[in-house]
């Protein structure tokens, strides 16, 4: 993946999240959506992932048929949101490594503060792909980035949902080097550091939390 930047435009991909959008739309259906478009998505991001092969037999002749290498691939849910785009992809992946960081955004300061780390080993063979519905203020993504890179990775995509310009901005000043696929790309953030138009709290809006 060459460019630091992809916006998925897929017909699919924009309805679904209209529909995320909508204040009147439930966690029941919020969730579904969200499984849904991260499978999208996953197409998008997984675009390069190696293959290898192995010897089968149709029911005409063997053959040497590619298979997906899934264990040189690792997704981090960046918590808690991140698991409602871990779930879709890993349903499509099985086989893929998972690892968690655990980042709340302290109220004031809007910084990320962790509280949670466990990751799998040899991130430096991986494919990384950080998942998070929600590229706001680019502080978490930041820092979750930097915490992959001080376990090893070298090779890390970034998958979200809604970015903001801001957002954007940050992680291609820190981290030229990791790609970011998303949905779609909002106007601003207001003074919470929330997207606007948005979809409000992607992880209150996930598990009925308020
Ligand atoms: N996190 C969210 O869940 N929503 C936003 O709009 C920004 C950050």
């Amino acid at each position: 993946m060459t460019d630091h930047f992809t916006l998925v435009r897929h017909p699919l991909v924009q309805h679904k999240l209209t529909l995320m959008r909508q204040k009147e739309t439930s966690t029941a259906l919020f969730r579904q959506l969200l499984r849904e478009i991260s499978q999208l998505l996953a197409y998008e991001v997984t675009r390069t992932l190696t293959l290898t092969t192995q010897r089968i037999e149709t029911p005409i002749c063997e053959m040497d048929a590619p298979v997906l290498d899934g264990r040189k691939l690792a997704l981090v849910s960046i918590l808690r949101a991140g698991n409602g785009l871990l779930d879709g992809i890993l349903e499509l992946v099985p086989s893929a490594r998972v690892g968690f960081v655990g980042l709340y955004r302290d109220e004031k300061t809007l910084k990320p503060v962790q509280y949670y780390c466990k990751l799998p080993e040899k991130l430096d063979e991986r494919l990384v792909i950080a998942v998070d519905p929600m590229l706001a203020t680019g502080n978490s993504s930041v820092a979750a980035i930097d915490l992959l890179k001080a376990a090893g990775a070298t090779d890390i995509r970034f998958l979200c949902l809604l970015a903001s310009p801001e957002g954007v901005a940050r992680m291609k000043e820190a981290h030229p080097d990791v790609p970011i696929v998303t949905a779609a790309l909002d106007d601003s953030l207001d003074e919470n550091g929330y997207i606007v138009p948005g979809l409000g709290d992607a992880g209150d809006r996930m598990f009925g939390t308020k």
